[in-house]
């Protein structure tokens, strides 16, 4: 009998007209084209609506360059919405903050440009303007245009690890150089800190170094929660060691159940309960009055993506140009380093190659999470499915259009899945670190 699995939910955004569906500016259903998408009121609106479904968090991604990796030039990126433009999520943040109460939320910030302190300082404040909701998706960032926008060269996988390991151990001690208690604000005395309970950290480093103390005093959750994403052995270790979940793109089950349970052994061996790490995989849902009416939703939706942009978005997430391959070979045939880390979104779920041009037109859909297609039961079916073939922990949603897809997820599959028992019925703690620990 199959195991009977909770489901952890975020809901993915990017503040920009295209999140993972090159279609949905475009898209019929969406008003966030045009200048209608760097309103705040439309983010607002989605971390409501995902309060109101008892989601764990909302989540942004974050990438900072316009991509010229496909063809050299930047027209297809600018024609096609690959991505860009891309506002600064971190603003948006004390705007949902502001109209939400109990959602998680967070946001990507990668470790590749700043200094730590700088970091640890914005996540601290962001920590207590959340009053304890905020979370940290900490990436290092791979393309050749994020790098040359900081001035900076592509560093290689393991090195760009090895100084995220460092960043976030700086963060860590900084976090922590204020006891809880550090704060007397005695008016008579006078004495507003208590200053044996603050301390320096002087740390030296390969390539970080930072005196402390932090000038933030210690935050609700003592720092953000951590989040991740990336799956080579260097960045399963670090999620492995610092992660409270992880975002993962894996469209078959049978490929996230390996890394579900590769992560949790790699957790436990780092002294961490396994538990406290969840595996939050990429689900895009499209849902119908009826089995053909979904099909036609998923058929509207996937022919108003243009293979360019896929071709596009997906050379900026490999950093590497496709138009120099032949679109119709199989795309796991390929050799080159840069095409091995989104393996397994190149296989059909019998494990045969997709072509490259396969491959790309996905891509461009939901950046190759699976589309989750049929009425609200039948998704709910099949999210049941996944997750209990993987053995957890959830999912990281994304829709075709906004607003209409995050509203019709949360009105109608959410309370199929509670009568189910797989979603909370409410919120039992007030962090999202409470919330990603919650069993119910
Ligand atoms: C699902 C997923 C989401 C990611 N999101 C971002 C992002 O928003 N911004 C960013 O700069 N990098 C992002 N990355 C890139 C990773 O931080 C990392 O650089 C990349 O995956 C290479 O590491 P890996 O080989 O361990 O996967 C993402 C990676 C994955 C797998």
């Amino acid at each position: 009998m199959a195991e009977r699995t909770r489901m952890h939910l975020a809901q993915f955004m990017i503040h920009g007209p295209t999140w993972h569906s090159h279609a949905m500016w475009r898209h019929p259903k969406t008003t966030a084209h045009g200048d209608d998408w760097f309103r705040p009121e439309l983010y607002e609106h989605v971390a409501r609506t995902c309060e109101r479904g008892l989601f764990d968090m909302v989540f942004f991604a974050d990438l900072n360059y316009i991509s010229d990796t496909f063809t050299g030039s930047l027209d297809p990126a600018l024609r096609y919405a690959v991505q860009a433009p891309e506002h600064d999520p971190i603003p948006l943040l004390s705007f949902m903050a502001a109209t939400t109460k109990r959602v998680g939320l967070a946001s990507t910030f990668s470790t590749s440009h700043h200094h730590p302190f700088y970091v640890a300082r914005l996540f601290a404040t962001l920590d207590h303007l959340t009053r304890g909701r905020v979370g940290w998706n900490v990436v290092t960032s791979l393309n050749h245009n994020q790098a040359a926008n900081y001035g900076e060269v592509r560093e290689d996988n393991d090195l760009r690890y090895d100084r995220a390991h460092e960043f976030i151990e700086v963060c860590q001690q900084l976090w922590s150089s204020w006891d809880d208690d550090a704060v007397v604000a005695d008016r008579a005395a006078p004495q507003f800190v208590d200053s044996d309970k603050v301390r320096r950290i002087d740390y030296e480093g390969r390539f970080f170094s930072s005196r402390g103390p932090l000038n933030v005093t210690r935050s609700p959750m003592g720092g953000p929660a951590i989040l991740q994403a990336g799956t080579s052995p260097k960045g399963r270790a670090f999620a492995a060691r610092y992660a409270d979940a992880i975002f993962a793109i894996q469209p078959r089950p049978v490929d996230a159940r390996e890394l579900r349970d590769d992560i949790r052994s790699r957790a436990d061996d780092a002294g961490r309960n396994p538990d406290h790490v969840k595996l939050l995989f990429g689900a895009q849902p499209i849902i119908g009055e009826s089995e053909d009416h979904a099909i036609e939703l998923q058929h509207e939706h996937n022919e108003l993506v243009p293979l360019e942009a896929g071709l596009a978005i997906l050379s900026a997430h490999l950093d590497f140009d496709l138009a120099v391959l032949d679109p119709d070979e199989p795309m796991a045939d390929r050799t080159e380093p840069e095409l091995q880390r989104m393996r397994t979104r190149y296989l059909n779920p019998d494990g045969s190659s997709m072509t490259v041009a396969e491959v790309a037109q996905k891509h461009g859909q939901s950046v190759g999470l699976p589309q989750i297609v049929g009425t609200a039961i039948s998704v709910a079916d099949q999210l049941e499915a996944f997750v209990d073939e993987a053995g957890g922990d959830g999912f990281m949603l994304s829709p075709v259009h906004c607003p209409g897809s995050i509203e019709d997820f949360v009105d109608q599959v959410i309370p199929e899945l509670q009568r189910r028992g797989r979603v909370r019925i409410e919120y039992a703690g007030t962090t999202i670190r409470d919330h990603l620990r919650q069993e119910w």
